[in-house]
This record gives C-alpha cells, structure tokens and sequence, in this order.
C-alpha cells in the first residue's frame, strides 16, 4: 500500500509503533521496521544520551531498514539532556523522529537541518496546526482512546480524525484505537495517511517486557483503563489495577488540593518494576482502550501481515462488494 506517510518515510506500509516508556527498545523498534512498518526506540528510556547511542548502535545491528526515536516533552522535575539526545539521534544516522508531549520548536531546527523527517505526535487539531506551522513533515493524531496521554479535550478519532484532515495539508497518521485491518482502512477513510498503534505492539512476541504485561493486556476487555491525573491536567489513560485504584481514590480525596506529590509513588520510577519485572500492582502503566480488541500475541510480522492482508479484504472485498451489488441493483432496475 502507498500513502503519503510511506512516501515520506520510506517505508513498506502505512504502520508506525509509537514510542513507549520501557517498551520501545531497540528488539521492538527492529521488530516492526523489519516487517515493514517503521519502529520507533523511546530517547528517554535510555537514561543517558551515551545509552541512546548505544541502543540506536543495536537496533542497526538488528536491522537495515529505517526506524525513530521517540522524543517527549513533558513536565519533569530536572529536565533531562535533550541537546545530548538530539546528537545522539543525528550522529547514529537516524532518519525519523517522532516528538510529543509538547510543542518541539526547540530542537526542530537542528533536526530539520540534519534532514532528519521529524513526526510530532499530539493530541488537537490546533496542536496539529501549530506542527505544520513551524515545520513538521508530519503528524500523529492521537484521539481520547489512546493509551497514554490523550490531552484534556476528550475527542475520540471518529471526530478529531476527519477534523484534522479539514485543515491539515501535511500527511498524518492515526493514533489511539488503532489494532487491525479494519482500524487501518477506516483511519484511512477518515483522511488519515496510516496508523499509529502503542498497546497492540506491546502483546507482541518481541515486546521486550515482562510476560505478565502481555497477558494483562490480552486479559483485558476495552472497559478496564482509566484515566489518572486529571485534576493535575496531565491525564493519563492507563490499565486499572490496585495502584490505580489507591490514586483514584486519592484524588477524589484531595480534590481540587490535589499535587503531584500525592499521587508520586504509584508514577515515579514503576516502568521498571512494571514492563520488566512483571509487578502488575506496582504502579499506573499507560494502556489504551484497544486491549478489548487484543486477543492474541503474534510475531510483528505475523502482526503487520495480517492488518495489511485484512484492510485488502475490507477494500477490495467487503467494500467493493457493496458498491458491486449497488451497481447491479442499479443495472436491474434499468433493464
Ligand atoms: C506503555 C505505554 C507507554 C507509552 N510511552 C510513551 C512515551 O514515552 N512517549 C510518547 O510519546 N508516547 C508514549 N505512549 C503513547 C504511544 O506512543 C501511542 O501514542 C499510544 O499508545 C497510541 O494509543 P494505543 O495504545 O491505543 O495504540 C505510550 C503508550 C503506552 C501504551
């Protein structure tokens, strides 16, 4: 399949695996791109811009395609070394770079400068517009569904989706929601040029974290995510569980008094313990609605193969059919 995003990318097909804490490693990242969607190793996860380096390093010796680095804004305590990252992602060569959390102004000029094509990754139309304004070669909607964090207007992608096509000229892809041929070809109906899928990714036989997580995940059913953090607007939709349950209640407690050191323990440093230990009480751990949708934990490729194979059936198949039978309603009644 041809779209603008794998035009732009150079890539086989329009599936991007969007950056995730403790997830995006560079066996996942090789993964994906070696199936012929672009894989994406998350910057901040390697906690120095030296490890960064390293980590590109083996993802090139796991393979030769093109895949990102995910690099996000978001608000911390001590802000880590972006310019260190930055010159890791330019001299390791790499050719994408998907951005969110905030508006990446600061380090697009050194990005763009080095021809690096740079994905920002957001939430709004109007957060959209502003990318395509100071030079995105892209962008990744990501509606209310996400795991992650869907921003604080609430707007699902059967809306925001279509509203980003009214107005963007630049090619985007569709994030949040997104798991199978079927999410693919309505993305693509709606305007978008592809997709882009975090929890499908992590129940994948290369996802390098704990077996638990996958099983949570296939477990799950698309009512058992929560959003946290929302008197802090810095909403995070994540997997239920007991943490989560403990912080909830916390910020009904606390209200409008709600601070970010009440509710630390069950978000500072939990990844860890989480994806790679498999302590699935341990804290918060984004998680998108889709997990109703997950059901097994296939190879990336088995994966991309089978969402490209299926968006052909509903194509060619499902949706021609019905505007074949139209056409020989229509001949019928003609004759
Ligand atoms: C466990 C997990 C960790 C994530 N960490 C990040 C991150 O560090 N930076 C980022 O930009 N997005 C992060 N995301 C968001 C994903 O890149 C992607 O936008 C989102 O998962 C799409 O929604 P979906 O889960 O419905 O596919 C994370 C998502 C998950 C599930």
């Amino acid at each position: 399949m041809r779209t603008r995003i794998t035009e732009l990318l150079g890539i086989e097909h329009p599936i991007i695996q969007g950056g995730m804490h403790y997830v995006g490693f560079a066996e996942l990242a090789a993964a994906v791109s070696n199936a012929g969607g672009l894989g994406i190793i998350t910057g901040l996860t390697q906690r120095t811009p030296e490890a960064l380096a390293a980590e590109i390093a083996r993802c090139r010796e796991l393979t030769d395609r093109p895949f990102g680095v995910n690099l996000t804004f978001l608000p911390m305590v001590t802000a880590p070394d972006y310019p260190g990252y930055v010159r890791a992602i330019l001299e390791g060569g790499v050719p994408i770079v998907e951005t969110a959390g905030r508006n990446p102004q600061a380090v697009l000029p050194v990005l763009k400068g080095a021809g690096v094509k740079v994905v920002h990754k957001c939430t709004s139309v109007r957060h959209a517009l502003k990318a395509q304004s100071i030079g995105c070669d892209a962008v990744s909607v990501d509606g209310f569904e996400c795991g992650g964090h869907p921003g604080e207007d609430d707007i699902p992608n059967m809306v925001l989706l279509p509203r980003a096509a009214e107005e963007l000229s630049i090619p985007f892809v569709a994030s949040g929601g997104q798991v199978d041929g079927r999410s693919l070809v309505a993305s693509l109906a709606l305007g978008a040029d592809g997709i882009n899928m975090g929890t499908r990714f992590i129940a994948t036989r290369e996802a390098p974290v704990h077996q638990r997580v996958k099983d949570a995940i296939v477990a799950a059913s698309e009512l058992d995510t929560r959003l946290v953090m929302r008197p802090l607007r810095n909403t995070e939709r994540v997997m239920a569980n007991a943490a989560v349950d403990q912080m909830l209640a916390t910020e009904r407690e606390r209200g409008a008094e709600l601070a970010f050191e009440d509710i630390v323990e069950q978000v500072a440093g939990v990844y860890p313990r989480i994806m790679i230990d498999g302590e699935m009480d341990a804290g918060a751990w984004s998680c998108g609605m889709v997990t109703g949708l997950i059901h097994d934990i296939p190879t990336c490729q088995e994966l991309i193969d089978r969402i490209m194979a299926e968006a052909e059936e509903i194509i060619r198949g499902r949706l021609a059919g019905m505007l074949g039978a139209q056409r020989a309603r229509g001949l019928a009644q003609r004759a």
